[in-house]
């Protein structure tokens, strides 16, 4: 089979995406607006850009309506009514169903961690709270917003952020910097309301000597 994009539908071109990108990992983004009330969403058209200043993105889409998600107007610059700062959450595996909670469209202003359960923590260099559940939370600055379809009806944007202050849960990271995958025990997101865990993991290694090992 074959497609050209352009004689798809909109939601046949995103099930292709959602369904074959995957497995995604899952930033839960805490946001406030202009005036200070907080908010959470999930995201996982999301990841790590660069190290060298440490940088990430994420992906929220524009509503059904065109309009900007509650995250991305307020992780906008000031210049354009948000707060200009995120934080990017990582959530243990046992808390997939408050994530997945927090994708409720509330009225603006209306906070998702009431709705979850999620406890709002203070950062440490941004306005906008941590989430206390958290293996890992990357305190970030917008550093640019790309609309790749402003006013659309689920436009893409790309909201690029540096990350200024990280939390990392106690025990999580040995001091070599490792990340301890089975405390972190992340969730990914398949497509539509599947996820899956990262408790089934197995090492190849990096180039030729990839070839030298077993199959198996
Ligand atoms: C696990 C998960 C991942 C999601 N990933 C995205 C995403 O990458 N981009 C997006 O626009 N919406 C995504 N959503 C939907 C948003 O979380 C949802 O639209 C939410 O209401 C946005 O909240 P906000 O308006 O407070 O920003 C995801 C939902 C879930 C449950």
């Amino acid at each position: 089979m074959e497609f050209l994009p352009s004689q798809l539908s909109q939601p046949d071109r995103y099930k292709l995406m959602i369904g074959g990108i995957v497995p995604r990992p899952i930033a839960v983004v805490s946001t406030v607006s202009a005036d200070g009330r907080p908010n959470v969403a999930p995201f996982s058209f999301f990841n790590g850009v660069g190290s060298d200043p440490m940088m990430l993105l994420f992906c929220p889409a524009n509503k059904p309506d065109g309009s900007d998600k509650d995250t991305l107007r307020n992780c906008a610059a000031a210049a354009e009514g948000g707060a200009g700062e995120f934080v990017v959450n990582i959530l243990h595996a046992a808390d997939v169903r408050r994530i997945a909670a927090c994708a409720e469209p509330l009225e603006y202003g209306d906070s998702e961690f009431a709705l979850s359960g999620l406890t709002p923590a203070p950062s440490t260099r941004v306005r906008p709270p941590r989430v206390a559940e958290a293996a890992l939370s990357f305190e970030c600055r917008t550093v640019q917003v790309i609309r790749t379809n402003p006013g659309a009806p689920s436009g893409g944007n790309v909201v690029l952020g540096e990350v200024v202050y990280i939390h990392a849960a106690d025990g999580l990271v040995n001091e070599r910097f490792h990340v301890d995958p089975v405390r972190l025990d992340a969730v990914g997101r398949m497509g539509g309301i599947e996820y899956c865990n990262t408790r089934e993991r197995f090492q190849v290694p990096m180039g030729r000597a990839a070839l030298q090992q077993p199959p198996g």
